[in-house]
């Protein structure tokens, strides 16, 4: 890869997975993904702003051969996950001077995950700055953007946030610099769901104490770099709020068509009363796109058919995963079909218990759907717009 200066004296050397498509052997990958590292030389001493994943340490090495890198000063560790951390082993051994800038907690975890010897860590306290000449790097602490010991890194003079995981994307891209907004909008808002969801009253505050700062640059682990920060501050803003959309999700199985045309069904009813629906089969829509759509979402219909006693898996699956992902859903309904007993709404309503929404009735059909199941269903329809127009998602 070529190494790209992103401003006077601050270089991008990290690498692009391209044809990565799984991360953490879950979450889907349709831009591949990168791992940013960069380094930053004052007129004094050298850091590296985060390593890359361990499949790509040879890439990291070639950068920094490109850049000229002689020296390392220090090895600054935002985050202890693999994916930016697993190259500062093999740094160290090219670069033995240097030594691990990181707080106590990351420290900790570094050296459980990597085995890093404690001899090789200078550790920062929250707003504790580090000169390199003519750069002062300050660190900013934002557990819980998904992992506990995440800091972020401002370099003052330049006005650049280096935000680790914080406002990224999985997505590879050529030059590091944003140049599509709208790819990155949505690569970005899948990336938030994905990874930051579950944690959205932290990212809130992490938003907070980034009000008021000068930033003319932000630079993540993953994804391009902002030229215009507030692209991505203003979108992290609307998906970490409350606010919902006029949106209802219906996650769907069918196996011999009495769930699908219920969905069908019911999909027609709520747009003929105004709400916008995305039904996800899920035999084909990736997890990501089921969680990026979760972001703002007012409602979400499971629709399962009855297999081996209960919920399909696919459906199961899913309703964990939106029980982790803790969407700001205000509502949630079940439907579905059986053809002789089952316990699906006992087993997906034991799953969703993190959610903090307002149960809407459940429409069964046992068989194919008959009158009295698409009265139901129009019934349902009727009284999710009517939750709509009570929030104010629907006028
Ligand atoms: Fe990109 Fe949490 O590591």
């Amino acid at each position: 890869m070529a190494v790209i200066e992103i401003k006077k004296g601050i270089t991008w050397v990290g690498a692009l997975d391209w044809d990565r498509r799984l991360f953490d052997e879950l979450i889907p990958l349709p831009d591949g993904t990168s791992y940013n590292a960069y380094l930053v030389r004052g007129s004094e001493k050298i850091a590296l702003i985060d390593t890359v994943d361990p499949s790509k340490t040879g890439e990291l090495l070639e950068n920094l051969q490109e850049a000229g890198v002689t020296r390392i000063d220090y090895i600054v560790s935002q985050h202890a996950e693999q994916d930016h951390s697993g190259s500062i082993g093999d740094i160290l051994e090219i670069f033995p001077q240097a030594v691990v800038v990181t707080n106590e907690k990351c420290k900790a975890m570094l050296m459980d995950l990597l085995l890093l010897p404690e001899n090789k860590f200078l550790t920062v306290a929250d707003g504790q700055t580090l000169e390199l000449g003519g750069k002062t790097l300050e660190f900013i602490f934002a557990p819980w953007v998904h992992w506990p010991e995440t800091m972020l890194t401002y370099m003052r003079e330049d006005k650049i946030l280096f935000s680790c995981d914080f406002l990224g994307a999985h997505l590879a891209q050529s030059r590091p610099m944003l140049s599509d907004e709208n790819r990155t909008y949505q690569a970005a808002k899948r990336y938030f769901a994905e990874i930051m969801m579950p944690f959205r009253i932290q990212i809130r505050k992490h938003l907070e104490k980034l009000q008021g700062m000068q930033l003319e640059l932000i630079a993540p682990s993953h994804g391009v770099v902002y030229p215009r920060p507030a692209f991505i501050l203003d979108a992290y803003s609307e998906w970490a709020s409350d606010r919902t959309r006029n949106l209802a999700l219906i996650p769907f199985v069918s196996m011999h068509g009495s769930t699908r045309e219920m969905v069908e069904y019911l999909t027609g009813a709520l747009t003929r009363q105004g709400v916008d629906v995305i039904p996800c089969n899920l035999i084909h829509t990736d997890i990501g796109e089921l969680a990026k759509e979760l972001v703002d979402a007012s409602t979400v219909v499971l629709a399962s058919p009855t297999v081996l006693g209960g919920a399909h898996p696919a459906i199961a699956h899913a309703a964990f995963l939106v029980n982790a992902l803790r969407p700001k859903l205000k509502f949630a309904a079940i439907i579905g079909s059986y053809g002789w007993g089952g316990r699906t709404v006992e087993n997906l309503l034991a799953s969703l218990s993190n959610l903090k929404v307002e149960l809407l009735e459940t429409v069964l059909a046992k068989g194919y759907p008959q009158k009295k199941d698409y009265q139901a269903l129009d019934n349902l329809a009727t009284v999710i717009a009517a939750k709509h127009r009570g929030i104010g998602v629907l006028s």
